[in-house]
């Protein structure tokens, strides 16, 4: 998707996002929070949506989010002031693709379910490998494409030209996320309900 298109979607989707997607999708945003906490020091969310994750955080923690659109993050920001979570330390928007921090700025670095959303998300990786610390982790939640004939790979094949309306690619394949070298991967799991998402945990060399 362009960056027009991902704003433009996720303009229609921020007041519905929580109560449909959101809801179902929780299994991989506890699983990564999870792990984060247990590292602790600091996370990036990268593509934060409406925060969904952000009160799963512990208190010890310092979380920043990005997101490209501004009406995901509205929420975000409005979640932080109504529950209080002063774990997260910043809200920003920008393009995933050209994170605006450092090189080795966290611990852990996460991406749930946007990268069968973003342009160019061979990039995104890379900018994730470059902002996590050597030793720390990044960690990837998101749909994969069934592999084969089987009935689920036909339908997401015959889905894909309605990326823009949905707001992401139903045939995104697992390998775009696996082709840097810093990254190596050290976990794989589908996740509840039914494996629909997968969680991958890649080691920063
Ligand atoms: C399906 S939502 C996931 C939100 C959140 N991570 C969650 O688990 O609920 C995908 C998010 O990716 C964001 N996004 C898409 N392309 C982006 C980009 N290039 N830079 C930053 N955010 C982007 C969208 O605005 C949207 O908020």
């Amino acid at each position: 998707m362009e960056l027009e298109a991902v704003a433009k979607s996720y303009a229609r989707w921020a007041p519905v996002y929580d109560r449909t997607f959101g809801a179902v999708t929780h299994a991989g945003r506890r699983r990564a929070v999870g792990f984060a906490n247990a590292v602790g020091g600091s996370a990036l969310e990268v593509g934060v949506g409406t925060g969904l994750a952000l009160p799963f955080y512990a208190a010890h923690m310092q979380v920043t989010g990005i997101d490209f659109s501004e009406d995901m993050l509205a929420k975000a920001r409005q979640k932080v002031a109504e529950q209080g979570l002063s774990h997260v330390s910043a809200l920003r928007q920008m393009d995933a693709r050209d994170l605006d921090f450092p090189d080795a700025s966290f611990d852990t670095v996460c991406a749930m379910h946007i990268l069968s959303v973003v342009p160019e998300p061979e990039r995104v990786m890379a900018e994730m490998a470059r902002v996590c610390k050597p030793g720390g982790h990044v960690l990837v939640v998101n749909h994969f494409a069934a592999e084969g004939s089987g009935i689920m790979a036909r339908l997401e094949r015959a889905a894909a030209p309605l990326s823009d309306l949905l707001g992401w690619h139903s045939d995104f394949a697992r390998a775009t996320v696996l082709g840097d070298a810093r990254l190596q991967l050290v976990e794989e799991d589908g996740l509840p309900p039914l494996g629909m998402m997968t969680y991958l945990r890649l080691r920063r060399r």
